[in-house]
Formats: structure tokens, C-alpha cells, sequence
């Protein structure tokens, strides 16, 4: 049997657990927003054509953010089309859809506030520029007496909407990208784009498009030129990364790890420029873009006819997907300290953890789980919690530790929790936790992903085959805590502690 080691101490703390870790992505593509969460003729409508069942989902999620409209589709976007009672029929070039404009910028207000979730927009830097970015701000989040600002009034929507994050364009490093920049042109652009938008409303915070891969060939020298350019303009700069299994189980278990790298790679970068000019702000990380995605079963759609709210990437996600993607979800927590946003991609149907069928059920995928009880049991503070343990050779990631886990810590409540992976194929592995300086626990308990079929899905057929189950976990004996993960698990343990007493507390 195997076994691995840690200990759980509120004195390693990382950083706060931010709700914006917890964000997700819905862009024009596919069925995530026609037919997903916006389909005016379905059962489960409600008057302004939303999904309740859908909405109900995203809030069970508990997805903190949501990035929007775009993804590739946001760079030959005219938000224009979007707002008012006029709305054009318009050929999308990104993905080669008909896109009918009848959810734009008021529609998706008004459903973050229905969902209980933060905005954050991107502007087109592809195929417009500084002044069409201004307008949308402009329309967005100035109060009125100004023409975009009362147009916005005009179509029914008084109050400001006061977003605060904005991403300036989408991997404009990619050669897919239409109005693709080279990273000296759209350093400039974004660093002027910057300037002008912060004129219009100082209290935004933007994000700078990163590499929209670790490998693509300009990863790292991109991030450089740009952060040069624009370093004392903007506040977060982005990373994208999808992984998927390619007949090679154990490199997708590990690649959390090439996303640690990854994560690394950024913060050194940035770190570097910020040496080279001097400054004392340190750039955080948006992670706005990761998950699962089986890119290499996509033909593409070049040569595809224009068809509104195609099917597309509508991957079906398996046991093993859920456990990869708890390890992303442990990646990110262990790098609160830098990853301010982090969003899975996407959230309905287009590789997403809600599934819908047009005018049908909408439901829960295998993926869905492990964030859904990262968002509602990672509260306070992210704890390290540095495992000792056997090492796993794989071929993609190279060695990797067969246990992954972080920890976090409500100093409110004092509940603590355990987030953990068992990556080891076969084996299961057995968890000792050193507990002693969490003092008196009162209660355990945990929830555990895993089952005899790494491959096992849920489809329409079944939506509930792969669901958490509870693990029953012995309270700590000598201050030790002592589990049992099965091979290919993630699972969250929870350890209830007497409630921490401030000084305030204690004062009032
Ligand atoms: O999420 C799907 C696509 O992946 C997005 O449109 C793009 O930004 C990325 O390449």
C-alpha cells in the first residue's frame, strides 16, 4: 500500500480564497449561450428567455465570475449589435456561426445578476481598437449625460453596471486570432487601450492577454514585450491551457503539474520585467481560460458552412476528467498568492460541467463535482500543507507526486479542509495528516470522487453514474489523521473545529 504525508497547520498561510478563483467563461460559440443558458422557448424559461434550470446549476456550482462574450469570438465582436431594439443578424468568422445578436451586453447583466455572479468583459482588440473599447465602457459604466451612457438608459438599464474586470482582447499571440498581433503591436495597442479606458473609469482592472498556451513558440518573449509595454497599465495578465488524455491516463492525472509550471513560468516573467523597470506593483495572474478539452478529436471548422448555435466541442467528460480537473483546482489554490482569476472553460455545453438538451433536461457532468465542492467547502485562507510521498514517472509531465493536496482554513469558523488526489493508476494510497496544531476537531468527514471505471461518464441517459460519495474518515488519534484514497480519486475532507474567537469577538 502506498502512503503519503502532510501536515495541516493555519500558520502556512498562502493567500485568501478569492470567489474570483471560482470563475467560469460563457462565449458566443456553440450552444453556451443559445440553448444553454439562454433558450426563450424552453419549458424552464423564465420572461427573459433564461434557463432557470440551468441558472440553478451555475449557482449550485458556485462559480464566483463570469468572463464573457469571448474566446476567439469576442475578435470580430461588434457589442453594438448586441444592445437596443435593433439587433443584425451577423456572420461569425471565429467559429463560422450565424450569430443573431438577441442575448448581447443588457442580457448578460441582467443574468450575472440572476446567477449571484461578477462580470468581467472583453473588448475586441482584434478587429477594433481603442475608441470602440471606450464606447463600450463608456456605455457600461458611465452613470449618464453622455451619448453611450444615455443610450444605455434609453434601452431600459438606469443604473450603471459598474464592471470592474476587463480583459483587453483574446490570445492575440495565436495565428487563429483574427486580427492576430505581433506581441510589440499589441503591447502598444493594449497599453493605450489601457490608458484611455482608466481616463474613463480609473476604478477598472484589466487584464493583459498572455500566451494562449505554454507552448506556443513565442511563450515567455511574448509576455516580456508585452508586460514592458504596458507593465504600469494594467493589473492581471492572462494564461490559457487545456490538457487532455491521449491514450496516456497518467500524463493527464499529471498534468496539474505542467499547469504549476506554467503558473511559474508567468510569475517569473513578470517578476523579471518588474526588476528590469524598477517598479514596486507586482502583476497577478488570470488564469481565464483551463479544463479538460479532447482538442485533438475537434476537426476545426474552416471548412464548415455558417450555422447558428452549432453543436460544438460538446465534450463528454469522464471520471478521470473530474479528478484531473480537482487537481487543477488544487494548482490554483496552492497559487493564490499570484492567480487572482481563474476561469474554467466554458460553462455550458461547449466543454463545460452543464450539459442542456435544446427544449430537454439540463445536467450535471463528471467535472461539474469536484469544482462545485472546492467553491463551497474553500473558505479563509489556502494553507500549504508540503506532502511527502512516492513519485510517479509519466510521459508527457515526468515525475510527479502520486498525492497532490492543499488545504484551507476559515479563521471565522475555524473549519479547515483537506483537498487531495490520489494520481497513482492501481494503487490506493493512504494519507497521514499531522493535525496537532489544529488542536480539538470535532467533527470529520469527506467526499470522495472515484469508482472502478476511470472512464465512466455521465450522459443524459445517466447524469448521476459518477457523483462524490461520502468516505467515512476516523477522528485524528494523537493528533493524527489517517485516510484511505482509492486509486484515481479526488476528494475533499472536512475537519470542523471550535469557532476562533477574534479580539474583536471577544471585545464586543
Ligand atoms: O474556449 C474555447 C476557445 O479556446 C476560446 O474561444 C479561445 O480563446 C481558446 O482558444
Amino acid at each position: 500500500m502506498l502512503s503519503a504525508s502532510l501536515t495541516l497547520d493555519p500558520a502556512f498561510r498562502v493567500a485568501p480564497v478569492g470567489r474570483r478563483l471560482f470563475g467560469s467563461f460563457v462565449e458566443h460559440m456553440g450552444r453556451c449561450v443559445y440553448s444553454g443558458i439562454y433558450d426563450p422557448g424552453h419549458p424552464a424559461a423564465d420572461g427573459r428567455g433564461f434557463r432557470g434550470d440551468v441558472l440553478e446549476l451555475v449557482r449550485e456550482l458556485g462559480v464566483g465570475v463570469v468572463r464573457y462574450p469571448g474566446g476567439n469570438f469576442v475578435s470580430g465582436y461588434r457589442w453594438e449589435d448586441g444592445v437596443g431594439p435593433d439587433r443584425p443578424t451577423r456572420l461569425d468568422l471565429a467559429w463560422r456561426q450565424v450569430e443573431p445578436n438577441t442575448f448581447g451586453l443588457g442580457e448578460f447583466m441582467a443574468w450575472t445578476r440572476a446567477a449571484g455572479v461578477e462580470p468581467m468583459l472583453a473588448v475586441n482588440l482584434g478587429t477594433r481598437g481603442i475608441q470602440e473599447a471606450c464606447d463600450l465602457l463608456e456605455y457600461a459604466n458611465h452613470p449618464g449625460g453622455s451619448y453611450w451612457s444615455d443610450l444605455r438608459v434609453r434601452h431600459g438599464d438606469a443604473e450603471p453596471y459598474g464592471i470592474k474586470l476587463w480583459c483587453l482582447g483574446n490570445e492575440v499571440d495565436g495565428p487563429w486570432q483574427i486580427g492576430h498581433k505581433s506581441a510589440a503591436e499589441y503591447g502598444r495597442l493594449a497599453a493605450e487601450t489601457a490608458k484611455a479606458m482608466r481616463a474613463l473609469d480609473p476604478d477598472v482592472e484589466l487584464v493583459l492577454c498572455g500566451s494562449s498556451g505554454a507552448g506556443m513558440p513565442t511563450f515567455g518573449a511574448w509576455e516580456a514585450t508585452v508586460l514592458e509595454a504596458a507593465y504600469d497599465a494594467v493589473d492581471h495578465i492572462s494564461l490559457h491551457a487545456y490538457y487532455e488524455e491521449q491514450g496516456d491516463l497518467a500524463s493527464l492525472l499529471a498534468s496539474p503539474a505542467a499547469m504549476d509550471r506554467f503558473i511559474a513560468d508567468v510569475v517569473a516573467t513578470a517578476d523579471h520585467v518588474r526588476a528590469k523597470l524598477g517598479r514596486s506593483k507586482r502583476i497577478t495572474l488570470s488564469f481565464d481560460e483551463w479544463n479538460v478539452w479532447n482538442m485533438s478529436r475537434f476537426a476545426g471548422r474552416t471548412q464548415a458552412p455558417f450555422e447558428h448555435a452549432p453543436e460544438l466541442i460538446e465534450d463528454t467528460y469522464t471520471l478521470a476528467d473530474a479528478v484531473a480537473v480537482g487537481g487543477y483546482l488544487i494548482t490554483l489554490l496552492r497559487n493564490a498568492d499570484r492567480v487572482a482569476i481563474a476561469c474554467q472553460a466554458q460553462l455550458v455545453n461547449v466543454i463545460a460541467p452543464i450539459r442542456t438538451d435544446p427544449g430537454g433536461p439540463a445536467w450535471r457532468q463528471t467535472i461539474f463535482h469536484p469544482f462545485a465542492l472546492t467553491a463551497r467547502h474553500a473558505r479563509g485562507e489556502v494553507l500549504r500543507v508540503e506532502p511527502t510521498g512516492p513519485v510517479l514517472n509519466t510521459a508527457a509531465h515526468g515525475e510527479v507526486p502520486a498525492l497532490d493536496a492543499v488545504a484551507t482554513h476559515d479563521p471565522e469558523t475555524g473549519a479547515v479542509s483537506l483537498f487531495a488526489v490520489n494520481r497513482h493508476l492501481t494503487e490506493p494510497l493512504t494519507l497521514h495528516a499531522d493535525v496537532r496544531a489544529l488542536g480539538e476537531i470535532r467533527r470529520t468527514g469527506a467526499q470522495i470522487i472515484a469508482g472502478p471505471d476511470p472512464h465512466a461518464v455521465n450522459d443524459r441517459a445517466n447524469p448521476d453514474r459518477v457523483l462524490p460519495r461520502p468516505l467515512e474518515v476516523p477522528p485524528p488519534e494523537d493528533g493524527r489523521l489517517t485516510l484511505t484514497l482509492p486509486p484515481v480519486s479526488w476528494g475533499v475532507v472536512t475537519l470542523a473545529r471550535p469557532r476562533v474567537l477574534s479580539m474583536d469577538t471577544v471585545a464586543r
